[in-house]
């Protein structure tokens, strides 16, 4: 399982860069909306990710609604750094678009996949990441780790043909909100788990750590005097 952190915040990334433990970066348009940040910003912006998490890919959501305006933003956004991901929601024409992309090299990340068939002509059509949420099933009362694991189930069954060579498509387990949903997410073999940095936090955390750390710290003040 690796993690991915799901903001576009700096200070957060930065701090979950200096763990060691991050393999990448998502981002999506309300997320930037939360930094605050105004259009002529964004890719400057995206491009300060990059460089923050060197090497870690990093995805930068399109807003284009025809392929063709999704194919030049893709190329436009995939040209700010090499370590960006065209992100895109799954439709025909982003499905369209992912294709042509796929064939330049560029790398897709398919978002707001909330069933198997969605996902499995995400990978066919050539995306290099498969992005289902968990979290926004649970919202409305669904239950958001089995619609998951089928996801996970079905897209594991085939292998298709375009990122093979780095292990792709990998399945980011996406709207990520408990420990839990990592912990179940791992043990279904989703590859990914991109986590809000609170989330993330919590991820790091335990009562019983905590509670060991008191302990020690004030049988060690016996010891110092
Ligand atoms: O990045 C997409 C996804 O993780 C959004 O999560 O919490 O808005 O459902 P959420």
């Amino acid at each position: 399982m690796k993690f991915f952190v799901d903001t576009a915040d700096l200070d957060e990334i930065r701090e979950a860069a200096s763990w060691g433990a991050l393999s990448g970066v998502t981002t999506n348009p309300s997320l930037y909306a939360k930094t605050g940040g105004k259009l002529a910003d964004f890719e400057p912006h995206m491009v300060e990710i990059c460089r923050i998490c060197e090497g870690l890919p990093v995805s930068a959501e399109s807003t284009a609604e025809t392929t063709d305006d999704m194919i030049a933003e893709g190329r436009r956004l995939a040209s700010l750094a090499p370590n960006i991901v065209v992100k895109l929601p799954v439709c025909t024409e982003a499905l369209a678009a992912t294709h042509q992309l796929a064939s330049e090299g560029v790398r897709v990340n398919m978002t707001l996949v909330f069933s198997a068939p969605q996902a499995l002509l995400a990978a066919r059509a050539g995306a290099r990441y498969i992005s289902p949420f968990v979290g926004r099933f649970d919202d409305i009362g669904d239950d958001g780790l089995a619609q998951l694991q089928t996801i996970v189930a079905a897209v594991k069954n085939y292998t298709y043909g375009y990122w093979d060579e780095e292990g792709g498509p990998e399945i980011i387990t996406a709207s990520v909100r408990t420990p839990n949903h990592v912990t179940q997410a791992a043990l279904m073999g989703a590859d990914i788990a991109t986590v809000p940095f609170g989330a993330l936090k919590k991820c790091v955390r335990h009562p019983l750590t905590d509670q060991g750390l008191a302990s020690f710290a004030a049988d060690w003040a016996k010891v110092t005097g």
